[in-house]
């Protein structure tokens, strides 16, 4: 008799948890999959310095920070030709050409139980930096953070930002 009731009070976020703990990918610190064609940050973000935001479009606004389409990258490779011998280019403006997004795989990835959204800290003056570790140098990217429960849960209770459960779990 009881029994549905006991499964709608199992709280769900327990229930996603263990999924999680038995489902998740590989997300670790210095994870740092391959990716369709090599992507370099310290060229870009570095050496030449473009802003984050020229790429990550969402930062300031949004929750995602999204990781540019193939035109954005066209802006240079494309009419201005950068690069235009480099294999790699050439393979990103075949792809742009045929109209075929790339597949980058995604670093960074929280289990979907958990909320997290970048504008919030972006607009309070968080580094990226703090979460990301220092991306202007990295040749390849990798996870520098863990990015678990505790990293976040320190942060906002140094901060006095919000820190019930309902903040990071919905
Ligand atoms: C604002 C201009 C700009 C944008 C936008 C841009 N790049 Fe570049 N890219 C450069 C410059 C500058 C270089 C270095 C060229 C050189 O050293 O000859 C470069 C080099 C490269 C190279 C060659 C790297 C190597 O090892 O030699 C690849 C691949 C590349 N970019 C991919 C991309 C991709 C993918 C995007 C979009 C996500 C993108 N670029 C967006 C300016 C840009
Ligand atoms: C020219 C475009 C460009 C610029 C500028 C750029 N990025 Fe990226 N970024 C990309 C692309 C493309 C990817 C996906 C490929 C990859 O992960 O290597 C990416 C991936 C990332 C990721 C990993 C995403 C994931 O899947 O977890 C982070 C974090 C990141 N960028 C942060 C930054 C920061 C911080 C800066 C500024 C210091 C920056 N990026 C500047 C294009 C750019
Ligand atoms: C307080 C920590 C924190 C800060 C600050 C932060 N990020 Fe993130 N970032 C994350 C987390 C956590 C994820 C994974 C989100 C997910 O899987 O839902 C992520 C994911 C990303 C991704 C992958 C695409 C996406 O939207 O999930 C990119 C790109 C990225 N961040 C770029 C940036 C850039 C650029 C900045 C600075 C302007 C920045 N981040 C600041 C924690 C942070
Ligand atoms: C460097 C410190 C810092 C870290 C690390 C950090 N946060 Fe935050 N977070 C804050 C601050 C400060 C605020 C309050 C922003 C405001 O007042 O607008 C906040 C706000 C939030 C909010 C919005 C709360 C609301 O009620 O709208 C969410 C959701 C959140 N953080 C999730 C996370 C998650 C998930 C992580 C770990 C992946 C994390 N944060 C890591 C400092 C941090
Ligand atoms: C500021 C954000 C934040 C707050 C507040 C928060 N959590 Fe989490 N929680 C996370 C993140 C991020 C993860 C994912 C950890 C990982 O990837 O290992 C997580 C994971 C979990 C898990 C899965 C097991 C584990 O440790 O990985 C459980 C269960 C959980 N949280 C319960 C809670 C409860 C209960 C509360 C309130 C007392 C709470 N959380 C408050 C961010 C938060």
């Amino acid at each position: 008799m009881n029994i549905k009731i006991l499964k709608i009070s199992v709280p769900i976020v327990a229930v996603a948890a263990l999924a999680y703990l038995i489902f998740s990918p590989s997300r670790y610190v210095g994870y740092s999959p391959d990716q369709p064609i090599p992507f370099n940050h310290k060229i870009h973000a570095g050496d030449n310095k473009i802003d984050c935001k020229y790429c990550h479009t969402g930062v300031e606004n949004s929750a995602h920070a999204t990781v540019p389409p193939s035109s954005t990258c066209m802006n240079c490779h494309g009419a201005g030709n950068v690069a235009g011998n480099q294999e790699h280019v050439k393979w990103l403006k075949a792809q742009y050409e045929s109209n075929t997004p790339v597949s980058w795989v995604k670093v960074h990835d929280q289990p979907d139980f958990v909320y997290f959204n970048h504008s919030r800290h972006v607009q309070r003056g968080v580094d990226c930096s703090t979460c990301h570790g220092n991306m202007a140098e990295m040749v390849k990217v990798k996870q520098s953070k863990s990015l678990n429960m505790g990293f976040c849960v320190d942060c906002h209770r140094e901060n006095n930002a919000p820190n019930d459960c309902s903040t990071c779990h919905r």
